[in-house]
């Protein structure tokens, strides 16, 4: 048998979206997390174990070796700062954009913005670029609320549609950056397991140019 490969995933759009990509690999999950309680989804491939984690923490699976590969959105890896990680395949899945947005284009005189988001590093970094200074205030889910309820005068969020803005309101205003999910590896298991962890990189990396060709 070869070597075990165990690959974090977060449930949702993410898991959802590297299916197709895994069956290319030849991996196929044996239970749906939507259904079943498990978080290690065992696959027809013995040798291959899915864990199944919060979006947010996929990078420290990785990271502290728990998990040898996963799939993290790039908002997260920017957020966070994807240390001591791989990022050698963009999967071109769960594509948005990350964005601030509000009622309205913010004045270039405004003094001490108020920004909600759960982006609270690469919002800092943004505006700091523009000379800006910004309080941040820290969420965890439903940005859009907060400019309508006055606890900030603008947000940073992922935008894919614009729908979840427009039904709130709101305004995309501006692109902090293009966000797809992208495959990470753990620095240890691409020495220990070079050829294991390279063949399932190129065979996830031939599913995403099959999958453009198609949508093309
Ligand atoms: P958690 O549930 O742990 O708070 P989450 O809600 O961000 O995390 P998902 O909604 O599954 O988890 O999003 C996973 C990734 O998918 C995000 O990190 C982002 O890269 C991308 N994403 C988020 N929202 C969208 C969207 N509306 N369209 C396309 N991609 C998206
Ligand atoms: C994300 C994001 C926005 C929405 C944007 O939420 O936080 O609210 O998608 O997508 P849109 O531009 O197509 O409307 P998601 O759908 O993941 O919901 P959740 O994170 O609150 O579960």
């Amino acid at each position: 048998m070869s070597e075990r490969l165990t690959i974090a995933l977060s449930k949702g759009r993410i898991f959802k979206e590297t299916l197709p990509l895994l069956a290319h690999a030849g991996i196929e999950p044996l239970d749906d997390p939507e259904s079943s309680r498990k978080l290690i989804l065992d696959t027809n491939r013995e040798d291959v174990k899915l864990v199944i984690i919060r979006a947010t923490d996929v990078p420290t699976y990785v990271q502290y070796g728990a998990a040898d590969l996963g799939v993290a959105g790039k908002d997260v890896l920017l957020e966070q700062g994807g240390v001591g990680l791989y990022e050698p395949l963009d999967l071109r899945i769960a594509r948005c954009r990350l964005m601030v947005a509000g009622r309205e284009h913010w004045s270039e005189q405004a003094q001490r913005l108020r920004i909600a988001t759960k982006y609270v590093n690469s919002t800092r970094e943004y505006f700091a670029a523009r000379g800006l200074q910004v309080e941040v205030i820290k969420l965890y889910g439903s940005m859009e609320l907060a400019p309508l309820v006055g606890l900030a005068d603008l947000i940073v969020d992922v935008v894919d549609t614009g729908n979840t803005l427009k039904a709130n309101g709101l305004q995309p205003l501006e692109k902090i950056a293009d966000i797809s999910s992208r495959l990470v590896v753990n620095r240890a298991s691409m020495k220990r397991k070079h050829a294991r962890v390279q063949s399932f990189i190129d065979l996830m990396a031939e599913a995403v140019r099959k999958q453009q060709e198609q949508a093309a």
